[in-house]
């Protein structure tokens, strides 16, 4: 299918794996919300976190398009696994292929920018899929920004299909927490920061609180992500023009549309009526 992309201006695009980026997207539109969004999650295919590198940019780059293809000139991959595999093979090979003028943007560097001015002791941990740890994304970006801050990463394979199953809430969430929070620890015992370096975990935020030690501050990534995408539009009229201002916010689920509307809808604290998109259109 090789019908050319619009060039009109349009709402942001929003993409992640699944649920996560609704964590990202609220921020996002408590902070910029006269500008319009479509957000797609691929539900069908997440999670993303323990997939191959080729295989996530293969997913990440059609949803990037289907993204374009309804009319957004920046798209925003509001997931650290598709940021950390994907980014920086479309910004560098598809962008100037498909069409320079368009931007997509990833979450790693907005929130690794912050850790800096959050953490004394120097020492810093990142929760996040398997993928971004393996990638080794926040280290090198952490350390380019700040080079006497030790990075630890720590893998937490079970923390995404806890979410993307309902799980999160439940009971049975607190063990994998700890475990994940214990073995970070162990690892490090100085760390007194800890970033949740993926966009699904802000859903296990109060079990994640309960299990950290006191002095040890844990954020999430959502409203940094919202204050760098503020100061990119600011800086960039010519994309700010391409984004429309309407105020609405439009969903798509590679999977059933009516589950993902009841997370989404106690998530955003809002009416959410998604539409199915197939994943393999383009
Ligand atoms: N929410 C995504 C992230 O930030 C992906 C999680 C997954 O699909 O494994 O990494």
């Amino acid at each position: 299918m090789n019908r050319p992309l619009p060039f009109t201006p349009g709402p942001i695009g929003v993409f992640d794996s699944g649920f996560g980026g609704l964590t990202v997207l609220r921020e996002i539109r408590a902070l910029l919300p006269e500008y319009d969004y479509l957000f797609l999650g691929d539900n069908a295919r997440a999670p993303y976190g323990t997939r191959s590198f080729d295989v996530v940019y293969h997913y990440t780059l059609q949803g990037v398009m289907a993204l374009f293809r309804r009319g957004c000139q920046l798209v925003i991959l509001a997931c650290n696994t598709a940021s950390a595999k994907a980014l920086r093979s479309i910004q560098q090979h598809d962008l100037p292929r498909l069409d320079p003028r368009r931007r997509v943007l990833g979450v790693i560097r907005p929130t690794a920018e912050v850790s800096g001015r959050l953490t004394r002791s120097r020492h810093v941990g990142i929760l996040a899929t398997p993928g971004t740890v393996a990638s080794q994304s926040y280290d090198l970006e952490i350390r380019k920004l700040f080079p006497d801050i030790t990075v630890t990463g720590e893998p937490c394979p079970m923390w995404v299909p806890l979410v993307e199953n309902f799980e999160y809430d439940r009971p049975g969430a607190d063990y994998f927490v700890r475990q994940s929070v214990g073995r970070l620890l162990q690892r490090d015992p100085q760390i007194d920061l800890m970033i949740l370096g993926c966009t699904h975990f802000p859903f296990l935020l109060p079990k994640i609180r309960q299990a950290v030690p006191q002095g040890v501050t844990v954020i999430a990534q959502g409203e940094y992500v919202a204050r760098s995408l503020e100061d990119y539009l600011r800086r960039h009229p010519e994309m700010d023009a391409l984004c429309t201002r309407g105020a609405t916010c439009r969903y798509l689920t590679t999977e059933d549309p009516e589950r993902f509307d009841e997370t989404a809808r106690f998530f955003m604290g809002d009416d959410v009526q998604s539409d199915h998109i197939d994943p393999e259109e383009t």
